[in-house]
Parts: C-alpha cells; sequence; structure tokens
C-alpha cells in the first residue's frame, strides 16, 4: 500500500520534472532524493534490466585463480576461494546466474565491459585501473608483503634497491618494484612460480599481497618467510569488484548487496571460512 502510494507520487514527480520519462539513468536518482527509502528499492526493482551486464539473466565474472585465499583452482578444477564465493552470494541476491571465467590477471581490466560483464580478483582501487573501469565500493584493506628467503638480511626500504625482485605481472606489486631504484624486476603471469624462483635462489624477494604471501609462508614453511610491507613504507590498499565504466545500475545493485552481506553476517562468515582458516 505505502509502496504503491510513493510509485505513484514518484511517477507524477517524474512525469512533471521530465517529459516522458524516457529511461535515462538520471531519472531514478533524482526520484530516490526526493522520496526516501522505500522508492530507492522501487527505483531498484524498476531499473531491473537496464543494467546492459544483467540483461541476459548471466553475470560473467573474470577472476585469475592465482591468488589464494581470494581465488585459487580448487579441487574440482574450478576456481573457488573468498572472492568466488562472495560474488556467487552477489549473484544470488541480484537473481542473476554467475559464470567465472578464469583468465591472466593483467587482461582483466581490459576485458570488462567485453569479454567478461565484472572481475574479482583481489584487485585494489587504482587512480589508473579507474580510467578503464569503476569500482564497487572496497570490501577488504589488504598491503603488499615481501617473501624473503629463511635468513635473508633484507628488513626495510633501503635493502631493496638493486636487488632481484620477483612479481605478479600488472599488479600493485609489480608497480612498487618498478619504482625500487636499480631493482631487477621479474614478471610472472603466477605469484606461486615467483616464489619458487626465489625458493631456487633466482631472486631476492618476491612482492605480493599480504593474504597469498602468508599462504606461500605456510606452505613453504622453513623456506621463506612474509614480511609486513608495513616495514618498507608500502601503503595500504583496497580491494574491490571492477564494474564496466558507467553501469551505475549494475553498482548500485552490487554495492547494495555488499552491504547486506556486510550487515547480516554473511560477509563475515566467508572471511571466517575462507581467510582466517587460510
Ligand atoms: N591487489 C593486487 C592488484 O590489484 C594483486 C591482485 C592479484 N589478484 C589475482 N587474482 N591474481 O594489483
Amino acid at each position: 500500500m505505502k509502496k504503491t502510494l510513493v510509485a505513484m507520487m514518484a511517477a507524477l514527480l517524474c512525469i512533471s520534472l521530465f517529459a516522458g520519462c524516457g529511461g535515462s539513468a538520471q531519472e531514478p536518482a533524482a526520484a530516490q532524493e526526493n522520496a526516501g527509502k522505500e522508492e530507492t528499492e522501487n527505483a531498484a526493482e524498476e531499473n531491473a534490466g537496464e543494467s546492459e551486464a544483467l540483461a541476459d539473466g548471466i553475470l560473467k565474472v573474470g577472476t585469475n585463480a592465482e591468488f589464494p585465499p581470494f581465488e585459487y583452482v580448487g579441487d574440482n578444477g574450478e576456481p573457488d576461494g573468498f572472492d568466488i564465493a562472495l560474488i556467487k552470494e552477489i549473484g544470488k541476491k541480484l537473481g542473476v546466474e554467475v559464470q567465472v571465467e578464469n583468465m591472466e590477471f593483467d587482461a582483466l581490466v581490459a576485458s570488462i565491459g567485453k569479454k567478461v560483464d565484472v572481475a574479482i580478483a583481489g584487485m585494489t582501487v587504482t587512480d589508473e585501473r579507474k580510467k578503464t573501469v569503476d569500482f564497487s565500493n572496497p570490501y577488504y584493506m589488504a598491503v603488499q608483503y615481501v617473501i624473503l628467503p629463511e635468513g635473508s638480511g633484507i628488513a626495510g626500504a633501503e635493502d631493496l634497491s638493486g636487488k632481484k625482485i620477483g612479481v605478479q605481472l600488472g599488479t600493485t606489486g609489480d608497480f612498487i618494484a618498478e619504482e625500487i631504484e636499480n631493482a631487477e624486476v621479474s614478471q610472472y603471469n603466477k605469484a606461486l612460480d615467483a616464489v619458487n624462483d626465489l625458493i631456487n635462489g633466482r631472486l631476492d624477494c618476491v612482492i605480493v599481497d599480504k593474504n597469498p604471501a602468508l599462504v606461500f609462508e605456510t606452505r613453504f614453511e622453513g623456506q621463506v618467510k612474509a614480511v609486513d610491507g608495513d616495514n618498507f613504507g608500502f601503503e595500504p590498499e583496497e580491494y574491490a569488484i571492477s564494474l564496466p565504466k558507467g553501469d551505475t545500475v549494475l553498482a548500485e545493485k552490487i554495492n547494495a548487496a555488499l552491504q547486506e552481506m556486510m550487515e547480516d553476517g554473511t560477509f563475515d562468515a566467508l572471511v571466517a571460512e575462507y581467510i582466517e582458516e587460510s
């Protein structure tokens, strides 16, 4: 009853403000501002299908399953991990089927809006990436870590200059390494390959995000140690889902789903299951 009334008011408002309510992205925003929370839900209902990415009922999601615990190839050969579980939950809330496509990390940003609708890959929000894609609200805080061979004397930023550094191609760890004075940077498609080269003595260190670094430290216990990038002056980073530029309906829906999951405990349950137990 209340909802119908609000809808009628919104329709009236819409007619008086715009000759013909043709469906531009601005109208729902204007209606929301004027009519409050119920109207937000209502606008979302009316917008169903207006997101180009959701129009076919399938959310195609790009990832790079080389980044445990956020994404890795599970025992069944399919991508699994925190991000994959998160995007599947979001898909449920949006009422769409989620199809995950595993690809090179470096190819993800350029694939959004083309090969895939969105990407979830422990991807850090950066100004450079924002030129090509939009981001959801951030869902996780991270920082780069430095993986060292057990017994290494590297302890701070000044020790990194001139060193052989392994990174995953196109990651924020890669961008940091390229700024280090005289560093000899080797770019890998998989962080794991860099860690193997570290163990084989071909590298002095690997720069990779905190949680994967901790997973590798556990996996190669006694051979490598993972050191907090804070000791090297690395800045905190935020992970978000990357989205096609300008699909504001999709962004709103994904942000609303994330918010709901954070409020109802689903998000924390996934953190406990995938990240804290990793
Ligand atoms: N957070 C880093 C970045 O955005 C690394 C992400 C790597 N993710 C992956 N799935 N391989 O650049």
